[in-house]
């Protein structure tokens, strides 16, 4: 879910409404907006998209966004993913008290809901959604008292005792005590327009500082428009916003300081730039974020340079095993850096869906590596995979896109990919920065490890950083695959094979077919193929076929080769992805789609941008919005 909380002097109804729209990313099958003005707490909230909100908020004949009554200059907005309860108008944040006098947003899921609610409803509280984000505001009103009556009285005269906290930060406080999994909450009340105040535990919360405003958002895109001065929330934080600052108090109501830093990327960073779709951007802007993602990574001396580092030359040398744990785009990163890993280092290296690690009770000690991989770097699964790889005292690196989020706090060591923002939904440059950031985590553990030597460090390096160029070009030729694309649109199903580094390929060109056509789409290992999967062929089914270089591996360019026969033979459309100058497979080809030659672990990084290509404009082709596909959410902050 995507979360703003404002107080300051502009209409906190268009700050928040400007701030959904860039955190429409993280959810959107409903939307709300509450604003505190003129004595009251107003609140406007709708199922579906943004727009729908935008709608209903609309009041004049010129289309002005203008909420009949929603002046006020405190207010928060909230764009959602279902967890409790289906996308309705009564789902949708914020929610509210038995008054109307509390509103609450939430992103994340309080575990212990049902109990709370049981709770609430033995106490005469009315709730009327399904949510669990309901209960905080019924708890909140139990702690602070029905307007009016004596309790409430005495907490509003209350004011300033706490340590001079406001009476609204420490109800917020003890609420919390109440909760158990993960949350970031944002709460207003009617009689408080002074103050917004947040909290937060395993879902994210940054803190927007302005010139006499506040801004609490789930990330820094909702308020880059009005500063670029943020201050990062820990766990268990709650923080108190108001015009002339910020307090932060942890969940016992010790005073703790946010750490701040500067926003580097501005606002247009998250604009379109004349791409009708994000996606179209994102998948353009490649060549330049993986220049970026690999520059400067190599220092004087020859030693790759991680962008923070926890551990000594020592551990890293103690390594004996490795895990990598991701989930969904990551996670086929991570499948590719198995390949450079093993291959460089020579250390075992297994590769595991972050969902699943921690409950089968992996074997890990000091001496285990566990490579975390998020764009976002707040994905639920991943972060706990993290806690639990700690716990064990594993060592834990995390490549990462976002600065500042949870995932790298948690962890030993960091690379940063420098994509920038990715406003849709389902990853692609990001998922170009997590291969190369994999291939230099590689380089810079075998280096580590004594097994690769400066020089020879230095001449991959050389190579990858000839990779951008060798996007560029494989962008600029990607244009027949459009039209391939848009001619399959009525397909039922399309496979997609690969081998070696080609099968992570696969994979993730069929998660995108599915993500964004919501076609039936698979991948698998060309050599597994004949042990089932060649079942689904049949006339017409579209099969694409990622090809191994012929050079350096001619084996299993050759088993590849005898691959795309036999699916032909039983009738596959075969869609062939191979590199410049390999003519054994044109006979075999119904489409032939060119990359430039590369090394093979180095391939994927050419192999997938057809891929995307592909699934992007068979999306557009269905009339579908590729930017925010149907029941997704850029990061997902449950379990
Ligand atoms: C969500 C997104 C996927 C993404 C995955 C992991 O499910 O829809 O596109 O690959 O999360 O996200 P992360 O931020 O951890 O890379």
């Amino acid at each position: 879910c995507g979360i703003i909380g404002y107080v300051g002097e502009q209409s906190a109804l268009e700050v928040a409404l400007g701030g959904l729209r860039r955190l429409e990313y993280r959810g959107y099958d409903s939307a709300g907006i509450a604003v505190v003005g003129a004595g009251a707490l107003k609140v406007v909230r709708r199922a579906g998209k943004l727009a729908n909100l935008e709608k209903a908020l609309a009041e004049n004949d010129e289309g002005q966004v203008v909420g009949e009554g929603m002046a006020g200059t405190t207010g928060m907005g909230h764009t959602r993913w279902a967890t409790h309860g289906g996308p309705t108008d009564v789902n949708a944040h914020p929610h509210t008290d038995c008054t109307g006098t509390i509103g609450v947003i939430h992103n994340g899921i309080i575990e212990n809901f049902t109990a709370l609610r049981a709770e609430l409803f033995a106490a005469g509280h009315e709730l009327e959604s399904e949510t669990d984000t309901e209960v905080v505001a019924h708890l909140l009103e139990a702690e602070l008292g029905r307007p009016g009556s004596a309790e409430a009285t005495a907490v509003a005269a209350s004011e300033g005792t706490e340590g001079g906290r406001h009476p609204l930060t420490e109800a917020v406080r003890r609420v919390c005590h109440r909760l158990s999994g993960a949350f970031t909450l944002v709460v207003l009340h009617r009689d408080f327009p002074e103050v917004v105040v947040g909290a937060r535990r395993n879902s994210p919360l940054v803190v927007g500082l302005g010139q006499g405003e506040t801004f609490l958002a789930s990330d820094v895109s909702a308020f880059i428009a009005h500063t670029r001065d943020a201050l990062e929330i820990g766990q268990d934080q709650i923080v108190e916003g108001r015009r002339d600052g910020v307090t932060v108090i942890d969940f016992n109501g010790e005073q703790v300081e946010g750490r701040p830093y500067h926003v580097d990327w501005d606002a247009s960073a998250a604009e379109k730039g004349g791409y009708p779709y994000f996606m179209l951007k994102e998948i353009s802007e490649q060549p330049a974020v993986l220049a970026d993602t690999l520059r400067g990574r190599l220092s004087p001396d020859g030693a790759i340079v991680l962008d923070e580092e926890r551990l000594s030359g020592e551990d890293f040398r103690d390594i004996d095993k490795v895990f990598i744990v991701a989930c969904g785009t990551a996670y086929h990163a991570g499948l590719i850096a198995k390949y450079a890993i093993e291959h460089w280092t020579r250390l075992p290296c297994e590769v595991e869906m972050a969902s699943e690690f921690r409950y089968r009770d992996p074997v890990l000690d000091r001496s285990t590596l566990v490579i975390a991989i998020s764009q976002s770097g707040e994905t639920l699964d991943t972060l706990m995979a993290v806690k639990h790889a700690r716990e064990q005292k594993a060592r834990v690196l995390a490549i990462c896109n976002t600065n500042g989020s949870t995932i790298p706090r948690e962890s030993d060591a960091v690379l940063y990919t420098r994509c920038g923002p990715e406003v849709g939904v389902a990853a692609t440059k990001t998922f170009l920065g997590q291969v190369a950031a994999c291939l230099l985590v590689g380089l810079f553990l075998a280096q580590a490890r004594g097994v690769l030597y400066g020089d020879e460090v230095g001449a991959y390096v050389e190579k990858l950083q000839k990779m951008p160029d060798l996007v560029a070009r494989t962008l600029g030729t990607v244009g027949p695959v459009r039209e391939l694309a848009r001619s399959l649109s009525g397909a039922r199903t399309v496979l997609f094979l690969g081998r070696h580094v080609g099968y992570p390929v696969a994979l993730e060109g069929a998660l995108k077919l599915k993500e964004l056509a919501y076609m039936h789409a698979e991948g698998f290992p060309a050599g597994e193929l004949k042990h089932g999967p060649i079942a689904l062929v049949e006339q017409g089914v579209p099969v694409v076929v990622v090809v191994p270089s012929p050079r350096g591996r001619a084996v299993l360019h050759d088993k590849v080769v005898s691959n795309i026969q036999e699916v032909r033979a039983r009738g596959a459309r075969t869609i062939v992805i191979a590199e410049e100058g390999d003519h054994l497979v044109e006979p075999f080809a119904d489409h032939l789609i060119r990359v430039p030659a590369t090394s093979s672990l180095f391939s994927p990084l050419v192999t997938t941008i057809p891929l995307q290509v592909f699934a992007c404009e068979l999306a557009l082709a269905r009339g579908l919005d590729v930017d925010q596909p149907r029941n997704l959410a850029k990061s997902v902050t449950v379990e």
